[in-house]
């Protein structure tokens, strides 16, 4: 078992049966009503598991929340928030969190906001909350379309990490948690990026050490989420690939949603191109960024409007202030340079420059 804290939030790597799971049901929170929120993937695939696994749970009440991106709104946490006071569920409750990024972080959110913050514990089951979304303390839903506009920092009491649950997840979400890997080698670790780069993701996911590349994964966020936990700069950095990526992933959610991890994906080479523009990072670098994410990840056309609709979307990141759009962009492979301000009109210039490198390929 790997251990991190950051605060008073533990977080576990490994067999979750030999975690301090167990000991925290039983003594902490031996009194308490526990809720398990799940999405229906996550109820099919990992709830009895985990329920047999540990008895205290036997009695839990468990909560249904509809799948996917689109759903991660308030009106699915009015929902839940309604049935916690038909409960009764007081503040000395536990709410547990069992999903991917989705129940992880409209979870947290609902169990903050409740009775002014009941405790919450996270145990993510796809690959991208194990590395990125259950790490951090960040909660919250999206607006409309608009990701992520609503939401506190809270952390959970434990995030609980145990690989066994990769099992069930489609092979698709498998590469979109990969995304986010790439993206923590990309700027924080150029000799995991040369790692990385040269490996085949299923043959890596399929060996024994996998389970040392979401820890190591783990660590790159948490060091960097430690340093600065509420956001004022550093921390910054985990948004590369992001301003354009939630744009592309906004616009996608009205038509043909794909994963955060595919969004991140073409963001990030839109970002590198913008990083290249910059001359931040040497052309050689550009192309090997390109040629690996492009390696895993499809082409998403985007029509000229639907371009114009991704850059208005970006007007309201929440990175941005009142003197435009700030993106985070490489210096270099493995470090990264927050609060670059793009026009627009390079914006656009790196949605097309995403054209080209599929229609090269
Ligand atoms: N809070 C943060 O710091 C942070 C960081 C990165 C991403 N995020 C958010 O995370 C979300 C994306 O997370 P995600 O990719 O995990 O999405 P998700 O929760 O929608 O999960 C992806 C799909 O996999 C299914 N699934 C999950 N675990 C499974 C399992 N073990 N077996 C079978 N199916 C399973 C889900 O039901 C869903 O269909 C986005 O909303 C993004 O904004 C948050």
């Amino acid at each position: 078992l790997k251990t991190f804290n950051i605060d008073f939030c533990q977080i576990e790597i490994g067999n979750i049966e030999t975690s301090s799971l167990e000991s925290l049901l039983v003594n902490r929170y031996l009194n308490a009503r526990k809720i398990i929120l799940v999405d229906e993937n996550t109820h099919d695939c990992c709830l009895e598991y985990l329920i047999t696994t540990f008895p205290t749970l036997e009695e839990a009440e468990v909560m249904l929340l509809p799948v996917g991106e689109e759903n991660k709104v308030m009106e699915v946490c009015f929902q839940v928030w309604e049935a916690l006071s038909e409960y009764q569920i007081t503040r000395n409750d536990l709410v547990i969190n069992l999903g991917g990024g989705v129940v992880t972080d409209m979870g947290g959110f609902i169990a903050s906001i409740y009775k002014r913050g009941l405790d919450f514990i996270h145990i993510p089951t796809s690959l991208l909350g194990m590395v990125d979304a259950a790490i951090g303390g960040k909660t919250g839903i999206d607006l409309g379309v608009l990701k992520n506009q609503l939401g506190v920092f809270q952390y959970p009491q434990a995030i609980f990490i145990d690989q066994r649950f990769l099992a069930t997840l489609p092979e698709n979400e498998l590469v979109s948690g990969f995304a986010e890997m790439l993206k923590h080698a990309l700027i924080a670790d150029g000799d995991l990026w040369n790692v990385l780069k040269g490996t085949d993701f299923i043959t890596l996911l399929n060996s024994p050490k996998f389970s040392d590349f979401i820890a190591h994964s783990v660590a790159l966020k948490v060091a960097i989420v430690a340093a600065d936990p509420y956001e004022k700069g550093e921390r910054k950095k985990l948004n590369f690939g992001h301003t354009i990526g939630h744009g592309i992933e906004s616009v996608c959610l009205l038509e043909e949603p794909i994963s955060h991890g595919h969004a991140v994906a073409l963001g990030m080479i839109a970002e590198s191109y913008l990083s290249y523009k910059l001359e931040l990072i040497q052309e050689r670098e550009l192309v090997e960024i390109t040629t690996t994410l492009s390696n895993y990840y499809d082409h998403v056309q985007l029509t000229d409007s639907a371009k114009k609709s991704v850059i208005e979307l970006i007007q309201n990141d929440k990175k941005n202030d009142h003197t435009g759009v700030k993106c985070v962009l490489l210096k270099g492979i493995g470090e990264a340079q927050i609060d670059v301000h793009v026009s627009n009109e390079r914006l656009l210039d790196a949605l097309h420059y995403i054209d080209s490198v599929f229609r090269a390929n």
